[in-house]
């Protein structure tokens, strides 16, 4: 159905309020950090709400280097459901896209749009959280803090899991994270693993590590003495890590499966396998 004529615009900072009361009305979590971090990474979009104050609708679009996309919070008032709205805002997505990769974290409600603006399911995404305290890991010796001189190694092994430069982000996050830690392997960095605050905890991504075991130690790491809650998008199909979280303490969430537009053409397609949980779904 073609939706009313509205006008999409670029949100700013001081929309932040709004977007989380609309995220609310959604029954999401109000993530304030997450919405700030947003607004200094991506372009926010939305539309006023045509018949009271606030927002009618929202979509994020985070552009990593010339090549990929990501776009998320797609978001619209329940009252103005099924009226074309949500395919207007993912129109706009998507015209600020060009011709790299998109990809989006797909909730049930969004895969019917999705799926018809042409996305395709590409890599199981699975959140997994641990109550505050209540994750038991082992601490690992081949896993140290994060020192500045690692910069250009993690920016480097982020590009060839990604296929894209996604720097700005991860130099954002080292500043707002609660911990940065990374694997070695003969003198190598072979894997990084953020923790960063947003509500109700810390969630622990990205976690880019050359194989799932390095993964698994970074996570630990990350979790490790976390009094709060802890929460992972868990970006890998493998059982062995699942089951690992489980026993640890971790509960299984909502499948947000990883969707697809495009394929990218700069620098390189990617290792996806080194993937092993995503900053956030928002952020891909
Ligand atoms: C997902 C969401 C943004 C869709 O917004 P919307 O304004 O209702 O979407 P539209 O009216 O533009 O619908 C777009 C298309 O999707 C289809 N569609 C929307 N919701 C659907 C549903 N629940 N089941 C089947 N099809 C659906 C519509 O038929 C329409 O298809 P068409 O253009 O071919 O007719 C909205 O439901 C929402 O905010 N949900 C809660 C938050 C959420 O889960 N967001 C997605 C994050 S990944």
């Amino acid at each position: 159905m073609a939706g009313r004529s509205i006008t999409i615009h670029r949100l700013e900072a001081a929309h932040l309020p709004a977007c989380l009361d609309l995220a609310a009305s959604r029954g999401w979590v109000r993530e304030l950090e997450q919405w700030d971090l947003l607004f200094a990474v991506s372009d926010v979009f939305g539309f006023d709400h045509p018949h009271r104050p606030g927002l009618g609708g929202t979509v994020a679009v985070t552009r990593y280097g010339s090549g990929a996309r990501a776009i998320g919070m797609l978001l619209t008032s329940e009252d103005l459901a099924r009226q074309g709205f949500g395919r207007q805002l993912m129109s706009v997505a998507i015209d600020a896209m060009g011709t790299g990769k998109a990809e989006l974290c797909a909730t049930p409600d969004g895969r019917p749009l999705y799926r018809n603006l042409g996305f395709v399911e590409s890599v199981d995404v699975t959140r997994y959280s641990a109550a505050r305290g209540t994750a038991r890991l082992p601490s690992w010796p081949n896993v140290r803090e994060y020192v500045p001189s690692d910069w250009a190694s993690i920016s480097q092994l982020d590009i060839d899991a990604y296929g894209a430069d996604r720097s700005a982000l991860l130099m954002t996050l080292i500043g707002r994270a609660r911990g940065v830690h990374v694997a070695e392997s003969s003198g190598r960095v072979v894997g990084y693993g953020i923790s960063w605050k947003n509500y109700p905890g810390l969630v622990i991504g990205p976690v880019v590590a050359e194989t799932m075991d390095l993964g698994l130690q970074l996570i630990s790491s990350c979790v490790a003495g976390c009094p709060e809650i802890s929460q992972i998008d868990l970006c890998t199909s493998s059982p062995g890590i699942k089951s690992w979280l489980e026993k640890a303490g971790f509960l299984r969430g909502d499948r947000l499966p990883l969707m697809t537009l495009g394929s990218c053409s700069s620098p390189a397609p990617g290792n996806q396998a080194w993937i092993q949980a995503l900053a956030s779904p928002a952020l891909c």
